[in-house]
């Protein structure tokens, strides 16, 4: 008997991303919901090669769904994911909504599997943002090597990070530079296309953006509370894909060709890395892929113990739906959740 699963915000970017990982990797579900706004009902998405018609998040009753893969947006999750929980349907979450409260383990399974025992309390799991994702995958077997005291990284994020919405704007954007139309900017606070935009999410009291505040605490809560990280947050015109440009200081000296080794053995990492044309993955190649990709790894002699290196991924997969499968997938590893039918 496998599980019931309901994927809220299945017309999504993230959520049609789900969708098809949930059949890649033989997810072990009988039943598969797509969910999303009244808006949707009845617009149909692909799982495999079934065809599956959407219905709506509101007036969905969860009491003999296991799962709910959410990615909806934050004020969505708010609202419903506590509803969701206390029906015993296990939600993992996409959104901000969850992520820094302490009775919800944020989790990316390469990197702290072991703090999901403690989702009964909300019934709620959090998946990270996609630009941590993919850099704690890249940093947790160099922190358990040499010991990161500080990160420095600058990102460039792909448009697709600003769901559906952000695609359309670069298209429509792009198009209409070729044909000399009236470029309009409604997703993003600045033209986007043959451009790039140092500001995601809202501005801080510190200066720093939401998006840049939220690597730090994300990283913190997963990989270690003592490492100091400083991030620049850029939206670039690239549709998926999102690259980081990462300085490492350790406590501990290692080399370069040290790092290249570990990264190689390490679960999620996948190192592409020579030193000449074209021998780094670009935003564009990660695209598809689940892999986390290191390149351009060196020593930085300005400081004792560094390291820099080029990290690309695909947001959709590793940042978003791939991570919440991974979840969903650690959950029945390890028996800890089991189908609603066959306890009935
Ligand atoms: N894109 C990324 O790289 C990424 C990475 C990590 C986390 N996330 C998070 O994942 C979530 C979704 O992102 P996305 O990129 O997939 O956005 P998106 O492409 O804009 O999709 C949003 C989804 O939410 C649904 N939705 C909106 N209002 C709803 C409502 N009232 N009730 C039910 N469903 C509703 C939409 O359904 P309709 O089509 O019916 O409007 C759609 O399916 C966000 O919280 C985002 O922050 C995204």
């Amino acid at each position: 008997m496998g599980f019931k699963i309901a994927v809220a915000g299945a017309t999504g970017n993230v959520g049609r991303e789900m969708l098809n990982i949930l059949e890649e990797r033989g997810f072990p579900a009988d039943e598969i919901v797509p969910l999303a706004s009244r808006r949707s009902v009845g617009t149909e998405v692909s799982y495999g090669d079934k065809t599956l018609k959407v219905k709506a998040l509101e007036s969905y009753d969860f009491s003999d769904t296991d799962i709910c893969l959410m990615s909806a947006g934050g004020s969505i999750s708010k609202e419903y994911s506590p509803k969701i929980g206390k029906q015993g349907c296990v939600v993992i979450d996409n959104s901000s909504a969850w992520r820094y409260d302490q009775d919800v383990p944020l989790i990316v399974p390469e990197v702290n599997p072991d703090a999901i025992d403690g989702f009964t309390k909300k019934n709620i799991i959090a998946n990270p943002n996609c630009s941590t994702a993919q850099l704690v995958v890249a940093l947790k077997p160099l922190h358990e090597a040499a010991t990161i005291k500080r990160v420095v990284v600058s990102t460039y994020q792909s448009v697709s990070g600003a769901g559906k919405e952000g695609m359309d704007e670069l298209f429509e954007q792009t198009r209409a530079v070729f044909v000399a139309d009236p470029i309009s900017a409604n997703k993003f606070t600045k033209r986007i296309a043959f451009n790039c935009i140092p500001h995601i999410d809202v501005f801080m009291e510190d200066g720093f953006t939401k998006e840049e505040w939220k690597m730090v605490a994300e990283t913190k809560k997963m990989l270690d509370p003592k490492i100091k990280l400083t991030a620049t947050c850029v939206r670039v015109p690239v549709f998926i894909g999102h690259a980081e440009a990462v300085n490492l200081e350790f406590e501990k000296p290692i080399t370069a060709d040290e790092a290249r080794e570990i990264l190689r053995e390490a679960p999620g990492c996948q190192v592409i890395d020579k030193r000449e044309d074209g021998g780094y993955v670009t935003p564009y190649e990660s695209a598809g892929e689940d892999a986390t990709y290191i390149s351009r790894l060196r020593e930085d002699p300005t400081v004792d113990n560094g390291l820099a290196l080029w990290v690309v991924a695909d947001n959709l997969r590793k940042g978003a739906a791939l991570n919440t499968v991974q979840i969903a997938e650690l959950l029945v590893a390890r028996g800890l959740i089991q189908p609603k039918k066959e306890a009935a």
